[in-house]
């Protein structure tokens, strides 16, 4: 057990008109600083998560949470970006900072304002996390590149349209309980499954049903050490965290067998001496409806190709023997790409501190897992969170 998140908060996801990137981020930072019972000079490093490339105008971020407060001028604050997995990415660097002893509390900050572009336009943004020299000029945007791997699954293993869209509907079960969610209606099944005018065709067999929506929004943790986090009034500790990356190109790799995926799933199980069904809860990245069918494959929860399973059968269900994404997930909840990862972090520490609002709760919740992606399956996070007392 190396750190302990002990403070944290989340804004509401969705499109926030009015809002800018700055003001998400000194609002998730102020709260989660006064969540962890902290002052701000009580800060000594920063991270901030961002992915940008082109959402929006501002590209240089660090330095924005200083405005929060007089008391965060100076510190010493650093923009870490790594595709979808961006918050993740921003939250390890805090774990290091930690475990090197270079801080008493960290803050993370994930934020990304996405919709002053149009879909098509953020498309344009977000396939730059392809590999630019063989991938990008497929058509949809980053959901090209899920649209091919979804045929690819479909080629070897059969059509799964049915399973896309139960996960769909699943998605937007939870996510109607998560007053932080993008989308907070349910969906029917026979709206998922079929395609229509308000349900198009979106890249191969995806529909707009399968796909995590453009989002703007925030999140934040405050992290700390062990012995530091006894004395909080809340500590989440990580009993694992791993971090795999696999190459960038599709071309080099079996794309449907998510095999960083598997790789981190297996070292953070192994680094929490526990099984898969340990865990009470998942939250796992579902960019698309069939990159959660894959992950249920990659995590162990299935064979591969018999990931179909695990949703007809209802173990991810909020009742299931593994509940998958009771937040909602990207699907619902939305994909502010630098805010997501660390989005999973607080829905998982609010589940777990008995803390989540209202209908959101599970009843029981001891362990919690976190898988957050960035790339097809090429940065891949793997978190494993349980309260330290
Ligand atoms: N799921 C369900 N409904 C969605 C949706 C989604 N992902 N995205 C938009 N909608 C709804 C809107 O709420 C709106 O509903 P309304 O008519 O009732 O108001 C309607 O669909 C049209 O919205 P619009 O924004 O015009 O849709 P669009 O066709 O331009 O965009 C997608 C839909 C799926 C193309 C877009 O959300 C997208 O590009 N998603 C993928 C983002 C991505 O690649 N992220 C990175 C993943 S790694």
């Amino acid at each position: 057990m190396t750190a302990c998140i002990v403070g944290w908060s989340h804004g509401k996801f969705g499109k926030l008109d009015g809002e800018t990137s700055e003001s998400l981020i000194v609002k998730a930072a102020s709260e989660a600083i006064a969540h962890a019972g902290l002052e701000p000079r009580d800060i000594d490093v920063i991270y901030v998560g961002n992915m940008n490339g082109g959402f929006v105008r501002q590209e240089f971020h660090s330095s924005l949470p200083l405005q929060t407060h007089p008391d965060l001028r100076f510190k010493p604050s650093t923009r870490v970006e790594n595709a979808c997995a961006t918050g993740s990415a921003a939250i390890h660097m805090g774990l290091n900072t930690l475990a090197a002893k270079k801080a008493r509390f960290v803050l993370v900050v994930g934020v990304e304002k996405m919709t002053e572009l149009n879909s098509a336009q953020a498309g344009d943004v977000l396939i730059k996390a392809s590999y630019v020299a063989e991938e990008a000029n497929i058509e949809a945007g980053f959901a090209g590149i899920f649209g091919k791997i979804t045929s690819a699954y479909f080629q070897r293993y059969g059509d799964k349209s049915d399973a896309l869209a139960r996960i769909a509907v699943k998605a937007h079960k939870n996510g109607a309980k998560n007053p932080f969610a993008h989308f907070q209606k349910e969906f029917a099944y026979d709206f998922c499954r079929t395609p229509s005018d308000k349900n198009p065709f979106v890249a191969g067999p995806l529909k707009r049903t399968d796909c995590s929506p453009v989002t703007d929004g925030a999140a934040a943790v405050v992290l700390a050490d062990v012995g530091t986090a006894l004395g909080m009034k809340q500590a989440i500790a990580f009993r694992a965290a791993q971090h795999v990356n696999d190459f960038l190109p599709m071309s080099k790799r079996d794309i449907i067998k998510f095999e960083g995926p598997a790789l981190a799933w297996k070292q953070a199980l192994a680094e929490a001496r526990l099984d898969l069904l340990d865990l009470s809860f998942v939250e796992s990245h579902d960019c698309f409806t069939s990159a959660e069918l894959i992950e249920y494959e990659a995590m162990g929860l299935t064979a591969p190709g018999e990931g179909e399973r695990a949703i007809h059968e209802g173990w991810v269900e909020r009742d299931g023997k593994l509940p998958v994404n009771v937040s909602g997930g990207l699907k619902a909840k939305g994909h502010p790409v630098g805010a997501t990862g660390v989005s999973m972090h607080v829905m998982t520490a609010m589940q777990l501190s008995g803390t989540a609002p209202g209908a959101l709760q599970l009843p029981k919740a001891t362990v919690g897992g976190v898988f957050n992606m960035g790339g097809a399956a090429v940065a891949n996070y793997v978190s494993i969170l349980e309260p330290l007392r």
